[in-house]
């Protein structure tokens, strides 16, 4: 079966951006000029699929309107002539999206339950919006890839530095089955360092069976007292194979101020629009930096 749907969870309250999301959605907080959330609705799009339900919360209105047309906006811009500017507003509409409110934080495991009566009885893709991800093949084309061949959900992972295993779901890999993808013995949501089965961590990208829906039905909260979709996971590869893809591209972790920063910096270098002020600027304020670093080294002396 075709994998035509996919789910974008996007109702977490942002606690790591306050006070910026006290009103205002995380997935909305631009990446130079463009919202985070339309990273992964373009990653959707890239891949072929071809309905996307974005389930939402508290504070998430704009992410409705962002993704429909702006007629005022676009007349004016019309009448002055702005096709570029009219280009990009028009970009974002004609989507066929979806949306479904989770009115309680209980953890991913729940929000990915909305889903349940949008997805039916397919297979389908998760997709969080605290990862960016750039490769020649986009990562969730991969995945349905996999899919067609092996009809088995498969999970992303990539290699994290092992004392971050805590910020992450983590596989206990059995067997490489081809130059990228494993089998799965175990997967653990957020274990300690001590307890982590490897460094392989779930980054934000899944392709799942319908069966998961039963399963999450029924889920115990796990880490955080939150329903976790890791655990039905682990459940899930108990009945059927649930397979880890290595990601072999960039991930872009825009969940934190600093990696949100660093994203930004760096989509900024490729950007048209400012990369050609953005560099120098950068190369003059690591040689300020590198002045003032010695000064003080000069006054310790
Ligand atoms: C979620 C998942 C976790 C995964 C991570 C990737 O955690 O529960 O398994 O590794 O996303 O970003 P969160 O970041 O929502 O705490």
């Amino acid at each position: 079966m075709k994998v035509r749907k996919a789910v974008i969870p996007a109702a977490g309250l942002g606690t790591r951006f306050l006070p910026a999301t006290k009103a205002m959605a995380k997935e909305m907080l631009p990446i130079v000029d463009k919202p985070t959330i339309q990273f992964i609705v373009e990653e959707a799009l890239a891949s072929g699929i071809e309905d996307i339900l974005i389930v939402t919360g508290k504070s998430k209105r704009p992410i409705e309107d962002h993704f429909d047309a702006n007629v005022e906006l676009e007349s004016n811009l019309k009448s002055k002539n702005k096709t570029d500017l009219l280009k990009l507003v028009e970009e974002t509409t004609g989507i066929r999206l979806f949306f479904v409110r989770q009115s309680y934080p209980k953890g991913l495991g729940d929000a990915v339950l909305h889903a349940r009566s949008f997805v039916g009885n397919e297979p389908f893709v998760v997709m969080l919006g605290d990862d960016l991800m750039q490769s020649e093949v986009p990562l969730t084309k991969q995945l349905m890839d996999n899919y067609e061949q092996t009809s088995a959900s498969t999970i992303a992972v990539m290699q994290v530095p092992h004392e971050d295993t805590s910020k992450y779901g983590i596989i206990d890999p059995e067997a490489l089955i081809d130059d990228t993808t494993y089998s799965v013995k175990h997967f653990v949501e957020k274990p300690s360092p001590e307890k982590a089965p490897s460094d392989l961590a779930i980054i934000g990208r899944y392709l799942l069976t319908p069966q998961i829906f039963d399963i999450l039905e029924n889920q115990e909260p796990g880490a955080g007292n939150e329903i976790q979709l890791t655990d039905a996971i682990e459940t899930l590869n108990k009945t059927q194979r649930v397979f880890a893809k290595r990601f072999e591209g960039i991930r872009h972790d825009v969940g934190d101020k600093f990696g949100f920063l660093k994203t930004s910096i760096e989509y900024g270098l490729e950007h048209p629009e400012v990369k050609d002020n953005l560099k120098p600027y950068l190369y003059q304020l690591v040689e300020e930096m590198k002045a003032s670093d010695a000064r003080n080294d000069n006054t310790n002396d």
